[in-house]
């Protein structure tokens, strides 16, 4: 029998500007910038999967750790019949033990890709037969509602991956206070988010041996050529990323080898050598700082469980009264 998925197609809002428009208007600015939703293209998001096996990139496998070793604390902190929400469904393994230690009452899986969304649920609902599968195929960081009969007792978000880090504090807190509007109070969010720490783990984090992050930073020049008509030519860029300790962010960019003009969706953009294309920032938190980010936003802290070695956070907040 096929396993069983409550659609909801939310329909995600076709952007107000064009992906063309949004990509040249980080070109045309000084430093020039990209959005990092440009490194996930299919294969950015294969690299970015590699990136997590990488013996230097821990949040994955620390994450994951903590959550096995606190599955039980979780359950008692959580309660019985919640209903679970994952943020950005994925085939993820941190889900599943979660699932397992909570049996919430229902899950509902959230992405913008439907296919995906789709297969993972589907997959989610064959292996676990007692539980009511929904998905709802939205941009979650977009204001979105509940889908009609998805409920139970409690909603509980799961937002892991430390994905919140590639938010602005002013957009993580702008985020954290549209999902706090959709909880009622006493609703949950269990968040996984990456900590400070000693600068040459975060750097070799983000410079892996093997050139995988490498990779995944490049890739975005071969996205260019590809989706937006670009003749960029990869190899007259190098990847960077570097902690920058004021701001307690890891930054990622592409710098020019060399003086070069490139055409981007019908528009010449000149690079210097030495010029770069800032691509991404992944912030890091103390767990006081992210309890104050969070707390701005509606959420009171409720727990927190940290690897021995204080790498990665889980918390847990609640929605205040
Ligand atoms: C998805 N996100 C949490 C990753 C991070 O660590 O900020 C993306 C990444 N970029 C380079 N390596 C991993």
């Amino acid at each position: 029998m096929e396993p069983f998925v409550r659609f909801h197609d939310q329909h995600p809002p076709a952007a107000a500007v064009s992906l063309s428009e949004e990509l040249l208007a980080g070109l045309a600015s000084t430093p020039k910038f990209t959005s990092p939703k440009f490194l996930y293209d299919r294969r950015g998001s294969e690299l970015f999967d590699a990136i997590c096996r990488q013996p230097e990139y821990y949040p994955t496998r620390t994450e994951e750790a903590i959550l096995s070793a606190a599955t039980a604390e979780i359950a008692e902190v959580v309660g019985p019949h919640a209903a679970l929400i994952e943020l950005g469904s994925g085939a993820s393994r941190k889900v599943r033990l979660l699932l397992e230690a909570l049996r919430p009452a229902c899950y509902l899986g959230v992405d913008i890709s439907r296919d995906f969304l789709l297969e993972s649920t589907r997959q989610l609902a064959s292996d676990y037969p007692w539980l009511e599968v929904h998905a709802a195929c939205a941009d979650f960081t977009c204001p979105m509602a509940w889908p009609e009969g998805f409920g139970g007792e409690r909603p509980v978000a799961f937002f892991p991956g430390s994905s919140i880090g590639n938010f602005t504090p002013d957009e993580a807190e702008g985020f954290l206070r549209g999902l706090a509007e959709l909880l009622p109070v006493g609703g949950g969010l269990l968040i996984g988010v990456d900590l400070i720490k000693d600068r040459a783990v975060l750097d070799a984090a983000y410079n892996d041996a093997a050139g995988v992050t490498a990779a995944f930073n490049l890739n975005l020049l071969e996205r260019l050529r590809h989706e937006f008509d670009a003749d960029v030519e990869p190899r007259h860029f190098s990847h960077r990323a570097f902690y920058n300790e004021r701001d307690s962010r890891i930054e990622m960019h592409l710098v020019s080898r060399c003086d070069q003009s490139i055409r981007v969706a019908g528009e010449r953009i000149r690079f210097t050598e030495g010029e770069s294309l800032h691509t991404e920032n992944s912030y890091k938190y103390s767990i006081d700082g992210f309890q104050c980010l969070a707390a701005c936003a509606g959420f009171e802290p409720r727990a927190q469980w940290t690897d021995p070695d204080a790498l990665f956070c889980i918390h847990y907040l609640e929605r205040g009264g």
